[in-house]
Order: C-alpha cells, then structure tokens, then sequence
C-alpha cells in the first residue's frame, strides 16, 4: 500500500521521469514525488521531446515499488494517472475531463495532460516504476501542429467563464492524493477491478461508434468498456473483441477524441 507522499519541487530538472529513476536506483522508497517549473529534456511517448515551457505546465513524477503485481499487469497502471488527474482537476478547478482510451485525458474534446509510465526491472522482477504526468495548465496557446487538439486549465476556465487562478503545487498535491486511492484499489486485486466502474463512467467513446485502426485493417466497433486487464472491449457486428493498448489506435468516428 502506498502511503506517505513526499514532495519535492525543483525549479528546472533534465526530467522529472530521470530523477525519480535517479533516486530509486539509489534506494529511495516509494511516494518520492518530483515536480519541476520547467524541464529541459522532458520526455514523451514513444520515443517523443515533451516541450515544457518555464511556469506553464505541471512536470510531476511518483517512485512506485508495486510488489506482487505481475510485469503484465504494468502498462494498465497509466489508467490510475489518468483518472486522478481528472479526479484532481474537477476537485481543485471544477474541470470535468474525458478518458479517450486508454489514458489520454480530454476536457471539450482537446488533451489537457500527458501520461508517461516507465519500468525498470531487477533479478527478473520489477525494481520500480516511474509515474510521470505532465499537465498543461497556463498555456495561452500551442504550436500551430498540435493548436487543434491540445487544451489548458487556464483557457478551459475561461471558456467556461470560471474566474480562477490555479496554483500548480495544490493541483500537483491533489493529483498525487486521488492517483494513492486508485493505486491501492489496484493494489487490493492486482487489477483494474476496483476503478473498472469509475473509469468506464468517464471513457469518452462508451456505448459510442468507434474507428479501431488495426495495422492488419481498419474497421468500425461499438465501444463496450475495459476489462480488469486494461484492454479496450468492442462489440464488432454482434461479436465482443478485446482489444490490447499499444496493438491499435481508437478514435470516435468524428474528431480527434
Ligand atoms: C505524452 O507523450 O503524451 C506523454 C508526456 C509525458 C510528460 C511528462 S512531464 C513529467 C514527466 N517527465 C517526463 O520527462 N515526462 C513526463
């Protein structure tokens, strides 16, 4: 079970990830989190540069040591990011988010946050896990290639004429504080068993038409919900097709989300 949370809030790292991992290869146990104003080498999905201008965006990462839990079970833990910092911005801001599967967190259909997990292993088990959550929350606007589908606190509580000014470490704290209560529900199974519900109640395309980009072919699906496992469950002309994160892309038949 996690239970103490220790913050440390830096004014520019490398990355949040690689300090973490710094750390927890030093001995550091779980709940270290580390934040930074700006990073310099911020990283991205796939391989990807995550741009973090000075004082815009939340850079956080969290020191996880999930024991018993199955290398397998690893990759679904994104799911438990995005739900607390949805959970932590309806909390702090008022924002009500979507999930579009598997982690992507949207509010009026634009991406608020970046998701990035990654592991180390030891001896053939896991040594650690790196939770890192990027979130744009002062942005005033985005380059001209991602203008279209990216979003702010900031110009979300505008447009909903919300007059707030957020402060990053209290959204920081409060995302940290719902991703401990979503950890150790998955803790209790080794699953996504105890959030299933919730976070079905939040995954944009459910009960939706759906765009299943399969490299072997495209094809069209009813979006059913997720599995204890993470995978992305499909109704496909009656048939029920659960499908891997990773394996395929998933878009509603119309926009981005
Ligand atoms: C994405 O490509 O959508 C994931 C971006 C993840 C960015 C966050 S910011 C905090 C943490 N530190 C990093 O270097 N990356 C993640």
């Amino acid at each position: 079970m996690l239970e103490e949370i220790t913050y440390e809030f830096y004014d520019e790292v490398d990355s949040t990830n690689d300090k973490i991992k710094l750390r927890a290869r030093a001995g550091e146990k779980e709940g270290l989190v580390i934040s930074a104003d700006c990073q310099t080498a911020g990283k991205g999905r796939v391989g990807r540069v995550w741009k973090n201008p000075v004082a815009e965006q939340i850079a956080t990462s969290i020191l996880l040591r999930p024991e018993e839990v199955s290398i397998d079970a690893i990759p679904s833990m994104t799911i438990l990011s995005a739900m607390a910092v949805n959970q932590a911005l309806y909390k702090v801001c008022g924002l009500r988010g979507e999930i579009k599967w598997p982690n992507d967190l949207v509010v009026n259909k634009k991406k608020i946050c970046g998701i990035l997990h990654e592991m180390e292993l030891k001896d053939g088990g896991i040594a650690f896990v790196v939770a890192g959550i990027g979130v744009n929350v002062h942005n005033k606007s985005f380059p001209e290639d991602i203008a279209f589908k990216a979003t702010s606190v900031d110009l979300e509580l505008e447009a909903a004429g919300i007059d707030k000014k957020v402060d990053r470490r209290v959204l920081t704290e409060a995302i940290w504080e719902s991703f401990k209560g979503y950890y150790n529900k998955f803790l209790e199974t080794r699953d996504l068993t105890g959030v299933k519900e919730e976070y079905e109640s939040q995954l944009a395309n459910k009960g939706k038409p759906v765009r299943i980009e399969d490299p072997n072919g495209a094809y069209e699906a009813v979006c059913l919900g997720i599995n204890e496992k993470g995978a992305l469950v499909v109704d496909v002309d009656g048939e029920k097709r659960e499908i891997e994160s990773g394996e395929v892309s998933v878009r509603g038949l119309y926009g981005y989300v």
